[in-house]
């Protein structure tokens, strides 16, 4: 159909990038990226109209998204080159034909398209010997600006690594390795960084793509204080291993967030006061953090010895996931266990509302510390009774 709209545009349309390389791995993706050589939103909205569907434009990127009414969204580019003005910058965009659209592009495995208008449909365009790297497991990049154009690419390549198991091509090792000492990863907004983060940590095996960018020297471009040791992935093994219990218990759990709690450890105070600024953590997070790391050992040995349930609870105070995961990057699977029983007890352990009510009639007793203290009292000891 796209294609007909193509046609009807007259306009050649392309799929590209991510959608083209998992067609050929055979990998499902419905992430659908159009290029137009002609007016890329003037197609998008065109589309829209043809589809009942809604057109969000970005006039200075020459781009659209089209959003259909099940939320199903398909993204519309213009073919351009861009330049960029300055490192980490966005960039600037010029209207251009599919083959400099492709070679833009941050690797050869990216950078196809097929081609969708009726008479050519199905067609495959691959400039630059693409396909081979896709089918021999090669990440290369396109030309050597490329890094330098978006620093982010780092993180990407480390991506794509590990999650198909393909390798960097040495040149553009050699690239990355450069670009990365030359600090071009520090030019980059924080929100970008966290974002390439994050995309990380969706990914199947995100302990995989950590490892690789421990030995690439990478995390030290994105947390500067931060020593990468044996010790430090052994918490991540198992901060990993907790994470998807947190994510059944608490909504909004989030993933950068609980790694952060490991790559932050033993900061300083004004190095954390850095991160937050450029990472954006919630001031509560970097309290909490510190908090936990005063807890950690003595939780740790509470656990490890199986105490009551309320001798945690008055170290642990009323918690937040953050807390758990931190704790949990310290513990083997029978603590883990323990921890959350522990979790699954505090959350599912009601003190009556009306109790606080009464114990202030029938005592007389204001609201205040006391009646707190008693409140707790009363819900460690429920704690220990529902074990
Ligand atoms: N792209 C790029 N440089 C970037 C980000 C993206 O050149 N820093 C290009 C690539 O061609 C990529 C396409 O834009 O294929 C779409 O990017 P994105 O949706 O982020 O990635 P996908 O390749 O679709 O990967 P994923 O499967 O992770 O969504």
């Amino acid at each position: 159909l796209i294609g007909f709209f193509g046609n009807e545009m007259n306009s050649p349309v392309y799929v590209v990038g991510g959608f083209v390389r998992d067609l050929i791995l055979n990998i499902e993706n419905y992430d659908i990226d159009i290029v137009v050589e002609g007016n890329g939103i003037e197609f998008a909205k065109y589309m829209a109209q043809q589809l009942n569907a809604i057109v969000v434009p970005y006039e200075k990127f020459f781009t659209a998204n089209v959003i259909f009414k099940d939320g199903f969204k398909i993204d519309v580019a213009t073919a351009r080159t861009e330049y960029y003005e300055s490192p980490g910058e966005l960039p600037q965009v010029d209207i251009s034909t599919i083959k400099k659209d492709l070679y833009r592009r941050d690797f050869t495995i990216n950078a196809m398209a097929i081609k969708l208008n009726p008479q050519d449909f199905g067609t495959l365009y691959d400039f630059f010997n693409c396909q081979k790297d896709l089918e021999e497991g090669v990440i290369r990049v396109l030309h050597n600006l490329s890094f330098v154009e978006d620093p982010t690419r780092m993180i990407r390549a480390v991506r794509f690594e590990q999650r198909y198991g393909f390798k960097m091509e040495n040149y553009t090792l050699d690239l990355l390795k450069k670009n990365l000492s030359e600090r071009y990863l520090e030019r980059v907004s924080g929100s970008r960084i966290r974002q390439e983060i994050e995309k990380i940590l969706e990914e199947k095996n995100p302990i995989k793509a950590i490892k690789r960018m421990a030995e690439l020297d990478m995390i030290k471009h994105i947390f500067p204080k931060t020593y990468y040791t044996a010790t430090m992935e052994e918490k991540f093994v198992r901060l990993f291993k907790f994470i998807p219990y947190l994510k059944e218990r608490f909504e909004n759990f989030n993933d950068f967030y609980a790694v952060s709690t490991i790559f932050l450890e033993y900061y300083d105070k004004s190095t954390l006061e850095e991160m937050r600024a450029k990472y954006g953590y919630p001031k509560k997070f970097i309290e909490t953090l510190k908090f936990t790391e005063n807890i950690i050992i003595p939780v740790k040995s509470l656990i490890e010895n199986r105490y009551p349930f309320s001798d945690i609870y008055k170290v642990c105070g009323k918690s937040n996931p953050y807390i758990y995961s931190h704790i949990s990057a310290y513990l083997d699977e029978d603590e883990q266990n323990y921890l959350l029983s522990y979790i699954d007890t505090v959350l599912n352990t009601r003190i009556e509302k009306v109790t606080g009510k009464y114990l202030m009639e029938r005592y007389q007793l204001k609201a205040g510390p006391i009646l707190n203290n008693i409140l707790e009292e009363l819900f460690c000891l429920k704690l220990d009774n529902s074990n």
